[in-house]
């Protein structure tokens, strides 16, 4: 039997990961202020997301989905959104053309603000204090009065989100995501770039699919499709108050929405079937995601499949998985037999980054860029073995030339690290790193629907 679901039922279920605020009386206030508040996203929107991620299920689109670890005040700037969203626009391309097949845009951004920790509390030099959980909830600086959790960095946060949105939305419609401008751009880096030799076949048959349909009439100018892209917001569904806040009936199903974005997800630390975040997750319609780490299993996936997305419906759930590069051959197999076993439909998703932490010589956090590319390689190579399809990369990311993740064609080194490493927490991709992953992606998707195209073949479908 299905027990009832509130937008504030989480409450009464164990939660992890919550601030401590001291001032709960604040906080009802600012959650209270927020509930009467304009969403961000609409519910049509959401169903349209859903709808592409349905096609990602069965094999027809590819996901990208990326952007910072975490949002934070300090980097809110309209450059930033640019140079991310253009980096962005530029891989979407490249897996477009490789994969023959609709990329759908969904950011981490407009609302990536809230942090899961491995501990409450951090210490340095003997001081401990508690630990930072994102620019929605305390500050970065350890001080104890930075550290404190303050409700109004709550509505800070939202607004933010809604500025961020409304750039991001005239970008994608106003003309700034023209395809043949973000051609130009991509041959740019080409060019640039010391492994540009590489990549120079793909932006060849790029350039010239493009001249061919401009010499048939289809350009920008006489196709609305060219010069617009529908890019789509996420981020981990943390902080659940705020999340409550933002959730609304849409008016024309009557149907609950998360409206803080378009996609939510579960992190990994939050999963727990019985507990808050998988309560307020199983009752808005959105499509969301689910992070799967190494101690998720078989069985305890379908569980939270049943919880999750007890109808089966296709675009409803994506399954982020990261592992480490040694493990996907260890835990991928297992989860996609049982969902295969079960007939469930899922999006399958790769996070390269969160497995691959690894602590430099010279005391950063930090990626290497091998072992990012490798665990993405070896998530292709275990769906191509199982008869699946990769739907698709979640990856941290920054339009700026940042130090962060080592490796890369420039070839970051540990001793780099400290020239521009600038997250709030993770490391992340820079602009060429990102763009570099998108070209190798590309060969791995050209080769896997290549595969497909010949399964079907033989198959005679
Ligand atoms: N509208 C199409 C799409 O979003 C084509 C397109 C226009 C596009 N501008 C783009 C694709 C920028 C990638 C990047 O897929
Ligand atoms: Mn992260």
């Amino acid at each position: 039997m299905k027990t009832s679901w509130k937008p504030d039922s989480w409450r009464s279920k164990p939660i992890q990961q919550v601030p401590d605020y001291q001032d709960p009386a604040a906080l009802a206030a600012v959650e209270g202020r927020l509930s009467s508040y304009p969403p961000l996203v609409f519910a049509g929107e959401a169903r349209k997301l859903k709808k592409s991620l349905a096609a990602v299920a069965r094999g027809e689109s590819f996901l990208l989905q990326g952007g910072d670890c975490a949002e934070s005040f300090m980097e809110h700037h309209p450059d930033n959104i640019r140079d991310f969203f253009r980096v962005f626009l530029q891989m979407a391309v490249v897996l477009t053309f490789a994969g023959s097949m609709p990329v759908v845009k969904v950011g981490r951004i407009a609302g990536q603000f809230a942090k899961p920790r491995s501990a409450p509390t951090e210490t340095i030099n003997g001081v401990e204090l508690p630990s930072y959980r994102g620019d929605n909830i305390n500050g970065i600086e350890f001080t104890p009065e930075a550290r404190v959790p303050d409700p109004r960095r709550i509505e800070d946060s939202y607004r933010q989100a809604a500025a961020t949105l409304n750039l991001l939305r005239a970008f994608a419609q106003g003309g700034y995501a023209n395809l043949e401008h973000v051609h130009q751009w991509m041959l740019g880096f080409v060019k640039d770039s010391p492994q540009g030799h590489h990549y120079q076949e793909i932006a060849d048959r790029i350039s010239e699919s493009m001249a061919f349909m401009r010499a048939c009439g289809v350009d920008p100018d006489t196709t609305p499709s060219l010069r617009s892209t529908d890019f789509f917001t996420s981020h981990e569904a943390l902080l659940l108050g705020y999340e409550q806040a933002m959730t609304r009936v849409d008016s024309t199903t009557g149907d609950w929405y998360a409206t803080s974005g378009h996609m939510l997800w579960i992190g990994d630390r939050t999963r727990q079937p019985d507990h808050a975040h998988v309560e307020y997750m199983r009752g808005v319609k959105n499509p969301i995601g689910l992070k799967c780490g190494p101690s998720l299993t078989g069985d305890g996936l379908l569980q939270l499949i049943d919880l999750l997305n007890p109808d089966n419906e296709p675009g409803r759930l994506t399954l982020i998985c990261r592992f480490g590069a040694n493990k996907v051959f260890d835990h991928l197999p297992q989860l996609i037999r049982a969902v295969e076993r079960e007939g469930r439909s899922v999006v399958w998703s790769c996070d390269p980054m969160h497995g691959n932490t690894i602590k430099a010589s010279s005391g950063y956090k930090t990626r290497p860029f091998d072992l990012i590319l490798q665990e993405v390689k070896s998530f292709f190579d275990v769906h191509q073995g199982e008869g699946t399809f990769p739907g698709g990369i979640h990856i941290e990311m920054t339009g700026k030339n940042v130090t962060e993740c080592t490796g890369g064609a420039r070839a970051i080194t540990d001793e780099d690290l400290s020239d521009r490493y600038h997250t709030h927490c993770d490391p992340r991709l820079n602009a060429d790193q990102a763009l570099e992953l998108a070209f190798l992606v590309a060969e791995l998707l050209k080769t896997s629907r290549q595969g497909v195209v010949q399964q079907r073949a033989v198959a005679g479908l």
